[in-house]
């Protein structure tokens, strides 16, 4: 082997390297970050009753929108990050870690009820720091951050 085919080859494996590292990060960041201790606790045990048929009040306007915005980018960014990705800087040392919720409420399983009831007790049941909000956010307030996020 001649000094330019081992560069060559040295080249390649390099290339496939980075590759692979772009791969896993999309893998973090894309679909291996949703909170899948909460899919298994709903699961198990279903949402409680008196969240079980709490609907988004039909007809969010932009002005909910831009209101959804506002109170995301305060209560929930410093987490879940400025557009939702899960990568906000306080939550980069907790375990579990923030979801991807911009990729999660695009789901199926992320219904009216199953948003709300997240927001509205936070990682009380599921033990993850996520904070309560039911006591922070008024109900308006916590349907305008859902309408939000449904369009993120
Ligand atoms: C202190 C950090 C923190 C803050 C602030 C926070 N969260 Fe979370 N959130 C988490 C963590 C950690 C999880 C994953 C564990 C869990 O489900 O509780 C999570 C999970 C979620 C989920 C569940 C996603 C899934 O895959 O089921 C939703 C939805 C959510 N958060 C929305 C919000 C919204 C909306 C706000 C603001 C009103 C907010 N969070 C504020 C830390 C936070």
């Amino acid at each position: 082997m001649n000094m330019k085919t081992i560069l060559a080859i040295f080249g390649v494996l390099i290339v496939l390297a980075a590759v692979s590292q772009a791969q896993m990060g999309m893998m973090r960041g894309g679909m291996m970050n949703m909170s899948m201790q909460r899919h298994h606790y709903v699961m198990r045990n279903g949402l409680p009753e008196e969240y079980a048929g709490k609907h988004n009040p039909p007809g969010s306007n932009a002005e909910d929108l831009a209101q959804g915005k506002t109170l995301y980018q305060s209560n929930c960014a410093a987490c879940h990050g400025a557009r939702g990705l899960g990568d906000g800087p306080a939550g980069e040392s907790l375990n579990p870690r923030p979801a991807n919720i911009a990729r999660f409420a695009k789901m199926p399983m992320a219904s009216d009820p199953y948003l709300f009831w997240t927001i509205s007790e936070g990682g009380t049941p599921v033990k993850s720091a996520m904070p309560p909000f039911k006591s922070v956010l008024k109900e308006q307030e916590i349907w305008q951050i859902i309408a939000y996020l449904r369009q993120m």
